[in-house]
């Protein structure tokens, strides 16, 4: 007899899922605890393990886009005084963190060091043209003078200026604002990540959670110290959490998640924002709230990151973070692209921004039983500051303190299908097990049935 009608269904769905309601009472708490066992496992950092496999290798793509802003009015600017107006463009896309992690360490104590080696390639197919398109973009050498030398240094500046036939903008190929140009002024190399190739981040000295899974990827040490030395403060200068690649096990989402980033000099926190669907695999996204770049006056915390009166408007400026000292001295403020989140006054002196929260929001997926980002975008923006000055020839129209955007960059990875395929494998694989106490526990069911069948 066929089984077509609705009835028949239904009565199949009843009887299956009061099946599943009943081994599912008797297995959820074993199988909770034999993959929270595993999971425990496989989530330290150490050879052997998934989140080591996951933790050495440097297969998964990484790719950092590039939009760069262009000055449509340079002559305006310099000559009267106008608000600048940017146009971008973009994006020059390259590939990243194609480096395996160097010099790697186990120590006695539970902690790993490592160094993260940088370097660039430029994928054309990802990108509007080649890294042979020019910019107009601000002079670097000129905004950096600016702000490093004391007001009494500007009429020889200004000379050094004119002799150079330098103005406040210059025309850049993409190549060049990016990975260095020899600069006529400071007669040095220069460029937004110069240099980049052959150099390397840390090291690292971060937990493998071997004594503690708690722990797990929280870094211990950067650079040889427990806290940075940027801020001079000891909320600001805190080194919290992971470098965002990965946090403990077991997520809980009304807990934040805390990573450091040495790009732009801070740790940060980020969200549960939402349970999103990635390629088959459940993963929470988190995103960076608005008070991480709020001003100090809505949020008091960031009042260590506000280093200078004059150009935040006694630090009421919101969405831009002053990393100066963490650059040299060199004016360079980090904000979300297209000031997004920011303070208005930032897009009413320079003309042609549109943030977005979709496209310009920085957030990261964590798949919540093992604690794996499995997909993120960091995006943040570069910009320089530049005034007013009266002894600068192409300064003195300008009418007030500007951050000027450079570029604004896109970081992304998401785990690749074959990736998915694996982990959805791995876990499942793990879940098997479960298969296995399940025949123990219907053998178990069915001998008791039978016992029982014998004895009526
Ligand atoms: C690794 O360590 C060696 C020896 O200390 C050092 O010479 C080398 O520069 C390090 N590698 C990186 C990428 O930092
Ligand atoms: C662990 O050992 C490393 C290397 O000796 C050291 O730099 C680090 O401070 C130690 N960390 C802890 C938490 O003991
Ligand atoms: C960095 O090194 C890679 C690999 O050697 C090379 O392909 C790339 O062009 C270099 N990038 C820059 C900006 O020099
Ligand atoms: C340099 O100064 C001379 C004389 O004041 C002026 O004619 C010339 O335009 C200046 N050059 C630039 C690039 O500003
Ligand atoms: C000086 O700058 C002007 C405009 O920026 C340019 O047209 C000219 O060729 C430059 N001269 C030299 C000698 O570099
Ligand atoms: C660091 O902060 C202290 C007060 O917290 C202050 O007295 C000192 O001048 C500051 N140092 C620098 C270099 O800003
Ligand atoms: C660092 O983490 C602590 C909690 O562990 C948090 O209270 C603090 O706000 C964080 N600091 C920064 C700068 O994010
Ligand atoms: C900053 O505060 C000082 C003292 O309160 C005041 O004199 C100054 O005008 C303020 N500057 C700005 C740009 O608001
Ligand atoms: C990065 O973000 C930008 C803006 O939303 C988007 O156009 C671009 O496709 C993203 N890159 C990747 C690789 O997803």
């Amino acid at each position: 007899m066929g089984c077509f009608s609705i009835k028949c269904g239904l009565l199949a769905g009843s009887v299956f899922g009061a099946v599943i309601a009943i081994l599912g009472g008797i297995l959820i708490p074993v199988g909770d605890m034999i993959i929270e066992r595993t999971v425990k496992k496989e989530a330290v950092i150490e050879p052997g393990t998934t989140a080591y496999d996951n933790w050495a290798s440097s297969e998964i793509a990484v790719y950092r886009q590039f939009w760069l802003f262009d000055v449509k009015n340079p002559q305006q600017v310099v000559q009267e005084g106008a608000f600048p107006e940017v146009q971008e463009k973009g994006p020059y896309t390259y590939k990243t963190r194609y480096l395996p992690k160097a010099n790697v360490t186990f120590n006695p104590n539970n902690t790993a060091s490592f160094v993260l080696p940088m370097g660039a390639i430029f994928e054309p197919s990802m990108s509007v043209g080649p890294e042979e398109d020019t910019v107009t973009t601000l002079n670097l050498a000129v905004a950096g003078a600016y702000s490093l030398l004391p007001p009494a240094s500007h009429i020889l500046l200004d000379m050094v200026i004119n002799s150079t036939n330098s103005s406040l903008f210059q025309h850049r190929t993409v190549k060049e604002l990016l990975w260095g140009y020899n600069d006529p002024i400071l007669k040095d190399t220069i460029g937004l990540f110069s240099p980049y190739n052959g150099t390397s981040d840390g090291p690292y000295n971060i937990f493998t959670g071997k004594d503690d899974i708690s722990k797990v990827s929280i870094i211990d040490r950067w650079r040889g110290e427990t806290k940075l030395s940027f801020w001079n403060d000891t909320y600001c200068d805190m080194i919290n959490g992971t470098d965002g690649s990965s946090f403990a096990p077991f997520v809980d989402k009304d807990v934040p998640l805390y990573f450091f980033s040495s790009d732009i000099c801070r740790s940060v926190s980020a969200s549960y924002e939402a349970t999103m669907n990635l390629k088959g695999i459940e993963v929470y996204r988190y995103s960076l709230l608005p008070s991480t770049l709020a001003s100090p006056v809505d949020n008091p915390d960031n009042k260590c990151f506000c280093r200078n009166y004059e150009t935040t408007k006694n630090c009421t400026l919101a969405g831009a973070l002053d990393i100066s000292s963490c650059s040299d001295g060199r004016p360079v403020f980090i904000s979300l692209p297209h000031f997004l989140q920011g303070s208005e006054y930032l897009r009413e002196v320079v003309l042609g921004l549109h943030p977005d929260e979709e496209h310009h929001k920085t957030f990261l997926d964590v798949e919540p039983i093992t604690g794996f980002t499995l997909n993120f975008a960091k995006r943040i923006q570069a910009n320089m500051m530049y005034g007013p000055a009266k002894d600068i020839t192409v300064l003195n129209k300008v009418k007030d303190y500007t951050l000027l955007p450079l570029a604004w960059l896109n970081e992304t990875a998401t785990l690749d299908d074959k990736t998915a395929d694996m982990f959805k494998r791995e876990l499942i694989s793990r879940i098997d097990m479960l298969e296995i106490v399940q025949q123990v526990l219907l053998i178990a069911g069915t001998s008791r049935g039978r016992a029982h069948g014998n004895y009526s």
